[in-house]
């Protein structure tokens, strides 16, 4: 968990928070901590089980089909920051009904198929519960951003109580990642609107599909010649 900047203090005291408001919040976002972290330990499981599973070459026998998984809950002082723009007060209930990415994964596959294959096994797990779905792969972004990003919702079981609890999952190809990180560095940097730098990375995001599309036509054709 980690401890609030400089920045949040400030954005608090804007909102005329007295140091007590400050010490509750603080205490408040440790329990959400373990109740969000630990959604994240189940998902991260089931994801990590799938993967097992399919490494074997009784089953899809290819490995690194999860290539990667990265998790995060959001800091208080992110969380805080979104509340403001949607001109909110902090509280548990508040952050529990208006925010679905607190508890956020992404899962990094290796070919495109795989991202539809690891979703559907796992959404038809009986404690599994899609909320959304929005597919930026079908539809991406004018940016070019592509990747599916599902609202989860599941059952933890706590000492006394059992809590459902929502986990945005982002999934994306190594090739779809590549994209984002990079474009999303660079647009950082880009202060003011620049058509031309922004249609070429667009297109960009256009040549690294084609690339991935082509080795998936690969793979298939050395599967096939396997079989
Ligand atoms: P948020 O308030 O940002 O959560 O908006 P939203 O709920 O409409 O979420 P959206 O589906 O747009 O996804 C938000 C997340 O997707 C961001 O935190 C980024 O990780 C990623 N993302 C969305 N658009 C882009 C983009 O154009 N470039 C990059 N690099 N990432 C993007
Ligand atoms: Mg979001």
């Amino acid at each position: 968990m980690e401890i609030p900047t400089e920045e949040l203090v400030k954005v608090l005291e804007k909102r005329n928070k007295q140091p007590d408001t400050l010490l509750q919040i603080i205490d408040e976002y440790g329990r959400m901590f373990i109740y969000y972290q630990s959604a994240i330990d189940e998902i991260e499981t089931k994801l990590k089980i799938i993967d097992r599973e399919l490494s074997n070459p009784g089953t899809i026998g290819r490995k690194n089909v999860i290539h990667q998984i990265q998790t995060r809950v959001k800091s208080l002082e992110s969380i805080v920051k979104k509340l403001e723009r949607k001109d909110l007060q902090f509280s548990r209930e508040i952050v529990e009904k208006e925010l679905s990415d607190v508890a956020g994964i992404r899962m990094i596959c290796s070919y495109i198929d795989d991202i539809y294959a690891v979703l559907d096994s796992l959404a038809a797990q009986s404690d599994v519960t899609v909320l959304e779905i929005k597919d930026y792969i079908k539809n991406p972004k004018p940016s070019g951003y592509r990747s599916l990003h599902v609202i989860l919702e599941i059952p933890v079981f706590f000492f006394k109580e059992t809590k459902r609890i929502k986990v945005e999952l982002q999934i994306r190809t190594i090739a779809m990642d590549f994209w984002a990180s990079l474009e999303h560095g660079l647009r950082y940097k880009l202060e003011t609107d620049d058509p031309d730098l922004s249609r070429r990375l667009e297109q960009t995001a256009t040549t690294i599909s084609n690339l991935e599309n082509e080795m998936l036509m690969i793979r298939s054709k050395i599967e096939a010649q396997i079989e």
